[in-house]
């Protein structure tokens, strides 16, 4: 039996989308194991989970063996359960598809955000407004790539996916990071459903409430994204510097260089250098990362890139906004 006092609550991780927007580095490895720093992304999210969470249900489909090496090798500090779709439901029915493993009022969280977001403090502010579920929201300036919403106080009125350019009622948007009450599970049809798309908007009236937030937030699914989060991260002060050779060269921190080989290059800032990663005479790095065994020669600028595991970058290269495919076979984060 528990003891009375303590509760206990789950978490769900929406982890089975295709990361089309991060390819070719999906093609190899799936978005949610791509290395953020120290770790796949996916543990960001779990590491901010609050104590009260002891299981973390993660909905997977797409390379979904490589999401289950990474928990078998990984404790994680929770139990984990994996629930696969044979074919990927959406949002929604990805929810519906884990119904079994939720019991009382759950987290729930897209796949790819990183943020500084106060579980607890939205927790509380869920219990207090008692509705069907609250969403945390964020503003941008350019709405139409997220789910926007419009509000009455703290209650969500509209919700609105995607919306066309010129369309979207606020510049609030849905921030991926949410409190359901089990009761949600019942407006969720089976098969192929999105949350956003066909869910939000059918239980609004059951009260959908919008926590706000302060500090960072950062959806990691495109190239922009992933190195605006490593930079979020780097700025609040997650830097390392331990490279295994350094020779002559000039760092403009902060970066976080672990393992990787420098020789005589200017690396920084914003620079993301992983074991058995290795930059060469004369050249410039900025704002990128170097998955394990990535390789910039000599002479090369490169600058707002993605270089995945074991890639190589020809000596003499000038690279920007680049994502560049892993050595055929190599999967990143699995360190
Ligand atoms: N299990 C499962 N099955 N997971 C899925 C599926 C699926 O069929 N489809 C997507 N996911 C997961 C993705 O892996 C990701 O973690 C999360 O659901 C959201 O999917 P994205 O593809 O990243 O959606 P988005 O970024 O275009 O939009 C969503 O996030 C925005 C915030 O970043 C929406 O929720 C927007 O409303 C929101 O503003
Ligand atoms: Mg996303």
């Amino acid at each position: 039996r528990r003891p009375a006092l303590i509760t206990f609550m789950k978490a769900l991780i929406l982890a089975g989308g295709m990361g089309t927007r991060l390819r070719p580095l999906t093609l190899s490895t799936p978005k949610p194991l791509l290395p953020l720093l120290d770790r796949p992304m996916v543990m960001h999210i779990i590491d901010s989970l609050p104590a009260e969470v002891d299981t973390v249900v993660l909905a997977v489909s797409y390379m979904k063996d490589l999401l289950e090496g990474y928990f078998l090798k990984h404790d994680c500090g929770r139990k984990v359960v994996l629930v696969n779709e044979e074919e990927p439901l959406g949002t929604g029915g990805a929810v519906r598809n884990v119904r079994q493993y939720l019991d009382g009022t759950f987290l729930c969280f897209n796949g790819d955000i990183i943020s500084s977001l106060d579980l607890n403090d939205m927790l509380a502010f869920h219990r207090r407004h008692g509705g069907i579920g609250t969403l945390a929201l964020w503003r941008v300036q350019d709405p139409s790539a997220f789910g926007v919403v419009g509000l009455e106080g703290a209650r969500i009125t509209v919700f609105q996916e995607k919306p066309a350019p010129g369309e979207a009622i606020s510049d609030l948007i849905n921030a991926g990071v949410y409190v359901f009450e089990p009761e949600l599970l019942e407006h969720i049809p089976p098969g192929v459903v999105s949350l956003e798309r066909q869910v939000f908007p059918n239980v609004l009236d059951r009260g959908l409430y919008g926590y706000r937030f302060d500090g960072h937030w950062v959806d990691c699914g495109t190239p922009a994204g992933y190195l605006e989060a490593q930079r979020a991260l780097l700025e609040r002060g997650r830097t390392k510097v331990a490279p295994a050779i350094v020779r002559g060269s000039e760092l403009i921190g902060p970066n976080y260089i672990d393992g990787a080989s420098l020789s005589g290059c200017r690396v920084g800032p914003f620079v993301c250098a992983l074991p058995g990663a290795s930059i060469g005479e004369g050249s410039t790095v900025e704002g990128s990362v170097l998955m394990e065994g990535a390789t910039i020669g000599r002479g090369c600028t490169v600058r707002a890139c993605l270089l995945g595991p074991g890639t190589m970058v020809k000596d003499g290269s000038a690279l920007q906004g680049r994502a560049l495919a892993p050595l055929r076979g190599r999967q990143a984060g699995l360190h």
